[in-house]
């Protein structure tokens, strides 16, 4: 597995590649690597001839009071499980080779999108996403990248953007990883201390609770929600921060489960915001 530290050896690496005529799987992540992203890797290695993957914890998606300082790095540990799937090649740059000094220009999906769940809770973070993910995209040269539908606002948000800014890239969507508890596997879960560990197993109960409704008939998003939050509300540790139904992949306001949509909750665990979801499949309306 090779290790790609600076932008002139990633483009020498993508260069040699593509004159193989290799296609190119990215998988980019922030590192503190866990079965979800290991699933990601895996769908790569599947599809892709050559998998690359990125491991750099990006300071322009943290706001000023997040955890960017604290983010767990653990770099050979990474490697380490990186070699097993195997992934042919890591990334992993230091931020002033991403960010140089004079660096000015981000990529900002305007419009609704970014303006919802997530990204009204953390403003900026989606700019520093996509800013990115786009220069991961353009340096790697890949043709196939893979994320996690744990985050399905970001893959709403890389979708948008590259299909605006006519990126020759296909982005794919894999499914949640859970513990055995239902937790969504997270970097973040590193935070947890054993007792809200347990507590946040509320999340993915909620869920399915929700999930089981719909498919014995229940339509109405207010109804879907209200169960939700009845369940976490049950759990004292849980600190709700959102519990939204929106059409998917569109993020549009949706009364009615008419069409796939998008059930996603953020709750905080002590210091620690977990996020979760569920596709409920409606079909197109
Ligand atoms: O999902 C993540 O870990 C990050 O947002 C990503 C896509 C690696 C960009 O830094």
């Amino acid at each position: 597995m090779e290790i790609l530290r600076t932008v002139p050896e990633i483009r020498a690496y993508a260069a040699a590649q593509k004159k193989a005529d290799k296609t190119i799987g990215l998988v980019p992540t922030m590192g503190a690597l866990h079965e979800g992203h290991l699933s990601l890797m895996r769908a790569a290695r599947a599809k892709c001839d050559v998998v690359i993957a990125s491991v750099f914890v990006n300071p322009t998606q943290f706001g000023p009071s997040e955890d960017y300082d604290a983010y767990p790095r653990q770099f050979e540990d990474d490697c380490r499980l990186l070699a097993e799937i195997p992934v042919d090649a890591v990334f992993h740059p230091e931020p002033a080779e991403m960010y140089p000094r004079g660096y000015s220009t981000y990529v900002e999906v305007a419009g609704d999108i970014t303006k919802k769940l997530c990204g009204a809770r953390r403003p900026g973070h989606f700019r520093g996403v996509a800013t990115v993910v786009t220069k991961l995209i353009n340096l790697a040269r890949a043709d196939e990248a893979f994320f996690g539908q744990k985050d399905a606002q970001q893959v709403v948000v890389v979708r948008r953007f590259v299909t605006d800014l006519n990126l020759n890239v296909h982005i794919n969507m894999v499914p949640i990883v859970r513990e055995e508890s239902g937790l969504a596997r997270s970097s973040r879960n590193a935070y947890l201390s054993a007792a809200e560990k347990e507590a946040a197993g509320v999340l993915s109960r909620s869920l399915r609770k929700a999930e089981a409704s719909f498919r014995q008939g229940e339509k109405n998003a207010e109804t879907l929600k209200a169960l939700v939050l009845r369940e976490i509300q049950s759990e004292p540790m849980a600190e709700i921060d959102y519990v939204e139904l929106y059409s998917f992949p569109d993020l549009e306001p949706l009364p009615e489960v008419t069409e796939d949509a998008l059930l996603a909750v953020a709750v905080k665990f002590g210091q620690t915001r977990l996020i979760d979801n569920v596709i409920l499949e409606g079909g197109r309306a």
